[in-house]
């Protein structure tokens, strides 16, 4: 059996099977080079040690020390449009040649630029920003925020979350790997149970009666001064996709009680899930939306904190002040990021391919597939036990049999392999992994 530190959102970097893969796959240069990693770097969970070394990224494409290109269907959830778009590059060398860097007491046009375009594009009456190095940092900023519109401190978040790795972060966040023994944490962080349609801990037995909401709104009332509910719009690490009326919902029980409700979209935003924003797909209004990965063009560390602009009321006290506040490096590739989506159509794309992924994988029909959830280019295949072997085993197993044939993804909670491919990926390696994955599954589940 996994402990719940094992199952949360990495996959496994300690196990047997990894050796196993390096002792086959990895070759003496690399050897040196992961020991001379391992010899500097702190270790931490999910990160050290290092499966592999990497010399190049390209489109959809990593390549390895030694040669072998590997299809990224992981990417940190950075890559909507791909490692090193042309458009991305020529912005960011551009800049880098006039303007390199904005101190504070000046702004830059790619900033204002970026600021203008996502203001507008989030779904608010009226919006503003603020930029931060990464999405932890934003979502520290949209804490403070809360509390400055509110004027209250308690916020209500989902088990199992995830919002960054910083104290406040992980006080909000749900998962043990991040938690335990590291405490005390914030004060006044509640935790209630996700909408996960898959598992739902209220027992509404496949068809989702919102439970899970009546619950949050027995919380609210009973605190009577929740400042935030915190959520992922769409969980990325599993895949779960509440149904359509959660959102309304909450806005209604968010409202009732004088709550903000907070959507963090860092992994999701910007076409991964056919939207700009996830949230559109639910067609409510949140009071903050935090975004960041992909904005930076798979090159550059950006977030943002979208919110309504009636709440502009820190004047008084810095919510960020961070060193890249207005990079205009960074805001330039987010410019150019935006300009792909557009050209290419990449909202359109990653709905149709989803919707095709999905039917492909629901026809498979594998003994050990339970369900596949998708919303756009984010698809997530849930495996369940088999006769002889548990989920968490098979989904390693798929993992490193697809790993040899060149394919990386994410394993979220130990048993969904969660695919996340750029969203202009060539159509043909877009097929050809997912044969190679299903057949994966299917090898994996006959032995
Ligand atoms: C849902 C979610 N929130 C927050 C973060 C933290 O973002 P960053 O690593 O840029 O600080 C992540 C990163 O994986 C994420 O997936």
């Amino acid at each position: 059996m996994q402990s719940d530190i094992d199952r949360s959102e990495g996959d496994v970097n300690l196990g047997s099977r990894r050796a196993d893969w390096q002792a086959t796959h990895i070759d003496t240069a690399t050897r040196a080079l992961l020991d001379e990693d391992a010899r500097w770097f702190l270790h931490q969970s999910m990160s050290t040690p290092c499966l592999n070394a990497l010399e190049g990224a390209q489109g959809s494409w990593l390549t390895d020390l030694a040669g072998r290109r590997i299809l990224d269907f992981h990417g940190n959830s950075l890559h909507q449009v791909g490692y090193g778009h042309p458009k991305v590059m020529a912005a960011m060398r551009q800049t880098l040649e006039t303007l390199p860097f904005s101190p504070r007491r000046y702004t830059n046009r790619p900033a204002i630029e970026l600021a203008r375009r996502l203001c507008t594009a989030a779904p608010m009456d009226e919006a503003k920003l603020l930029f931060a190095p990464g999405g932890t940092a934003a979502i520290g900023m949209a804490l403070k925020l809360a509390r400055l519109v509110t004027g209250r401190f308690k916020t209500l978040s989902m088990w199992d979350a995830f919002h960054g790795a910083s104290l406040d972060a992980i006080s909000i966040g749900g998962e043990a790997v991040f938690r335990k023994g590291i405490g005390p944490l914030l004060p006044g962080t509640e935790h209630v149970p996700p909408c996960d349609p898959a598992q739902c801990v209220f027992g509404c037995g496949g068809t989702c009666a919102l439970r899970c909401v009546d619950y949050i709104d027995y919380c609210m009332r009973k605190e009577g001064d929740i400042a935030a509910v915190v959520v992922e719009t769409i969980r990325c690490t599993d895949v779960q996709i509440p149904p359509l009326d959660y959102y309304r919902r909450l806005r209604q029980i968010c409202d009732r009680h004088g709550a903000l409700l907070i959507l963090d979209e860092i992994p999701i935003a910007l076409g991964r899930t056919g939207h700009l924003f996830a949230i559109e797909r639910y067609g409510i209004e949140p009071d903050m939306i935090v975004i960041g990965k992909g904005l930076g063009g798979g090159s550059m560390p950006l977030a943002a904190l979208i919110a309504r602009s009636r709440f502009d009321v820190g004047q008084h006290i810095s919510l960020g002040h961070y060193t890249h506040e207005k990079n205009p490096l960074a805001c330039a590739a987010g410019l150019a990021v935006l300009d792909v989506i557009e050209e290419e159509q990449l909202l359109q794309r990653s709905r149709r391919l989803g919707g095709e992924v999905t039917a492909y994988l629901e026809d498979a029909r594998c003994e050990a597939i339970s369900s596949v959830r998708s919303a756009g280019l984010l698809v997530g295949i849930e495996l369940k036990d088999t006769a002889t072997r548990s989920a968490q085993d098979l989904a390693e197993a798929v993992l490193y049999r697809c790993l040899s044939d060149g394919i990386s993804f994410k394993v979220g909670q130990g048993n969904v392999l969660v695919l996340a491919p750029p969203l202009n990926i060539d159509e043909e390696d877009l097929w050809w992994a997912l044969g190679r994955i299903v057949d994966a599954v299917k090898e994996a589940s006959r032995t």
